[in-house]
């Protein structure tokens, strides 16, 4: 009878433990009335349960930083870094809705924040932050039909994912290009730029501050000349756009079922990352400059 009682106030507590940590993690969205705390080890979760946004420290690191992560990977990988030079030394850090209606990060009860979408056009008690399944993050008006406001989609960091774009919107001067950390420590930016050349033959271009070291040739309407690897592709489908408004280049998995991503690595090498599901563990599919593999 006592062990039975026992047996049943575990399984009372476990069932309030686990609705408990699923009802910290379950939300897709940070509103007015949901922010997330690190005190708290609070995160939002996608829809799908593909990414996470929440604190986290990268490497042997203690500070903190906002970030968003695979969920279902169990090597934790950061796809990309809210306030990537300004690090909390705590666990104070919450992300929430500032009087502006823009996602901010504060450290402790700060009334200035280490980071912010720092947009104009968000208003008062008028917007929302969703972490979609795509790894975009996104900032939207809820009452003129979820109009988006911003999206980290627009604000690289190291890693480009499937639908992330590199080049420039012409129309908003947008110029969205990829930064390696600093270290696997240290996320801030680092000396290694991966970004679009326009002009005539646009390319893509990797940096080393302001130094080129690696070209991707031009674009050819199937592949950019110094990439032939590209024209055996089965895996991904690649979309070019050169108009008056758009300068860009994106990928996608065609099965969306097969995760990968491109990093600039602060090691000077700009890589395409495939998780294997069999050996739970990243592989490399493709280097630049390839010259460090090959020779
Ligand atoms: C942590 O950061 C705060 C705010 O920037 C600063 O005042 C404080 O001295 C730092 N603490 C340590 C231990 O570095
Ligand atoms: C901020 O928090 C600290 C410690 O919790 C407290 O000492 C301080 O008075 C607070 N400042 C404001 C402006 O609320
Ligand atoms: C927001 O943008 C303004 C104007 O560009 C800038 O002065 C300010 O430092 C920015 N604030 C944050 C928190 O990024
Ligand atoms: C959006 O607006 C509706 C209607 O005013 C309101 O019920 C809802 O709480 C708002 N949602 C957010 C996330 O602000
Ligand atoms: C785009 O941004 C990079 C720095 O990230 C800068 O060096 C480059 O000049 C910019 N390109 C244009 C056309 O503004
Ligand atoms: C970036 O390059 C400068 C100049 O070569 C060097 O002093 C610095 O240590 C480099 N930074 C990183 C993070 O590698
Ligand atoms: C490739 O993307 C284009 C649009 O970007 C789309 O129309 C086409 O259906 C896609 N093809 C595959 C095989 O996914
Ligand atoms: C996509 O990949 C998954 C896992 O590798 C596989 O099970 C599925 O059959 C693939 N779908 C298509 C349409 O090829
Ligand atoms: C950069 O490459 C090194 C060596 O392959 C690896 O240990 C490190 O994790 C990579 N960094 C990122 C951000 O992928
Ligand atoms: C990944 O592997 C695990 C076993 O290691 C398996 O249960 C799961 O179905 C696999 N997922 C996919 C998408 O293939």
């Amino acid at each position: 009878m006592i062990m039975n009682s026992v047996k049943w106030l575990i399984t009372l507590l476990l069932v309030f433990f686990l609705s408990h940590f699923s009802f910290s993690i379950s939300a897709d969205t940070i509103t007015l009335d949901h922010f997330i705390h690190d005190n708290n080890d609070e995160a939002i979760v996608s829809a799908g349960n593909i990414f996470a946004l929440g604190f986290f420290s990268p490497g042997s690191s203690t500070n903190r930083y906002v970030g968003i992560w695979y969920y279902q990977i169990p090597v934790k990988t950061a796809v990309w870094v809210a306030n990537r030079d300004n690090p909390i030394n705590d666990t104070s850090g919450i992300l929430r809705i500032d009087a502006r209606g823009n996602l901010a990060l504060f450290q402790g009860n700060q009334t200035l924040p280490l980071w912010s979408t720092n947009i104009s056009t968000a208003t008062a008690g008028n917007s929302f932050a969703q972490i979609l399944d795509s790894g975009n993050l996104v900032l939207l008006q809820n009452d003129t039909g979820k109009a988006l406001l911003w999206q980290s989609f627009g604000h690289p960091t190291n890693t480009w994912l499937s639908f992330m774009k590199i080049g420039f919107n012409l129309r908003t001067g947008l110029n969205q290009s990829y930064t390696s950390w600093k270290s696997p420590d240290d996320p801030g930016v680092g000396n290694y730029t991966f970004r679009m050349n326009p002009g005539v033959s646009p390319q893509m271009v990797l940096y080393k501050g302001s130094v080129p070291v690696w070209r991707s040739g031009t674009w050819t309407g199937l592949m950019w000349s110094g990439i032939p690897e590209m024209a055996q592709n089965f895996l991904f489908n690649h979309s070019f756009v050169n108009t008056d408004d758009e300068l860009s280049f994106s990928y996608h998995s065609i099965n969306a079922s097969l995760i990968s991503r491109y990093v600039t690595n602060e090691t000077g090498v700009t890589q395409r990352i495939l998780w294997n599901n069999a050996s739970q563990s990243w592989i490399i599919s493709y280097t630049a400059p390839n010259e460090l593999v090959f020779s």
